[in-house]
């Protein structure tokens, strides 16, 4: 378990475009803070710049650069259609790093993501230096715009899945997991994703003896374990998924299979 010193500052945007046909923005931040020593897995709270939306809104740290933060969304509702208007060089609220990193230690990883689970895998690559695999799903090709390139040089070999064939490998990324597995030494699985991927993902791991590690998502309010709202129930009781996670050993959080 990874946690760092937080830090509240007013980042500002260097770069925010749009990366994916399907809605998907890339969000680079100075912090005006050495963020490099942030861990893979943690998030930040990001207060939308518009001044009506209260809550903060979590976002996976998808990469950093010195005192630069990468985040990368999906519009899904208010929050992350207003944060698209924040224009380049405009002020946006951050407090993080929060939560728990991924642990590191394994020689032979491949991580697993599917959708925007995608993108908190990006630091976790870079971390691994090229020797960790990819095997990442989304519904379609057209939804591959945004992962393909930035993945392209940070990992030794990509597996691609899509829910119609349209690239890579036909159906859900699990399905295809256990040839993955009977073909290669992992030791560590890591996964990010929709919750029934996730599930699926952690019970085929443990079937091989594998370890995994998963990150979760719930709806959250303070971000720092104050509030109870993202309260869920673990091997070990009750945890909260903004302090004692995101990211958790799967035999932890899926044990009622
Ligand atoms: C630890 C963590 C990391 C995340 N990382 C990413 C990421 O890297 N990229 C990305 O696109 N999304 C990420 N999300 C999801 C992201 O927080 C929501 O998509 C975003 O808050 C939606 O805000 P909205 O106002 O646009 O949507 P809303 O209109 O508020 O709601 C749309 C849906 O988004 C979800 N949601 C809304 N608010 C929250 C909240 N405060 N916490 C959790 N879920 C919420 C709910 O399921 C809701 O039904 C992450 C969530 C968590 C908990
Ligand atoms: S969001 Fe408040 S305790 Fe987790």
């Amino acid at each position: 378990m990874i946690l760092h010193k937080h830090f509240l500052a007013d980042g500002a945007i260097i770069r925010h475009e749009k990366i994916g046909a399907n809605d998907v923005y890339l969000l680079d931040i100075d912090i005006f803070t050495n963020a490099e020593s942030f861990a893979a897995g943690q998030f930040v709270q990001l207060q939308v710049p518009d001044g009506e939306i209260l809550l903060r809104r979590p976002l996976s740290i998808a990469d950093v650069s010195g005192s630069r933060i990468v985040l990368i969304y999906r519009l899904i509702g208010k929050g992350t259609e207003r944060l698209a208007r924040a224009a380049v060089g405009s002020k946006v609220s951050i407090l993080g790093p929060l939560g728990t990193g991924f642990g590191l230690e394994c020689k032979r990883p491949l991580l697993v993501g599917g959708g925007l689970g995608i993108a908190p895998l990006l630091l976790l690559a870079k971390r691994f230096a090229g020797q960790a695999d990819i095997l990442m799903g989304c519904k379609n090709a057209a939804q591959m715009d945004w992962p393909l390139p930035l993945f392209k040089n940070v990992v030794k070999n990509t597996f691609i899945t899509t829910d119609d064939g349209s690239m890579g490998m036909r159906g859900f990324t699990a399905e295809h997991l256990p040839k993955i597995l009977a073909e290669n030494s992992y030791d560590k699985v890591f996964v990010c994703g929709p919750e029934i991927m996730m599930k699926t993902v952690a019970k085929i791991t443990a079937g091989h003896k594998i370890a995994c590690e998963v990150s979760l998502e719930k709806r959250m309010a303070c971000g720092l374990g104050a509030c109870l709202s993202c309260t869920i129930e673990t091997r070990q009781g009750r945890k909260k998924v903004c302090k004692d996670g995101p990211v958790f050993n799967s035999t932890e959080v899926f044990f009622d299979e």
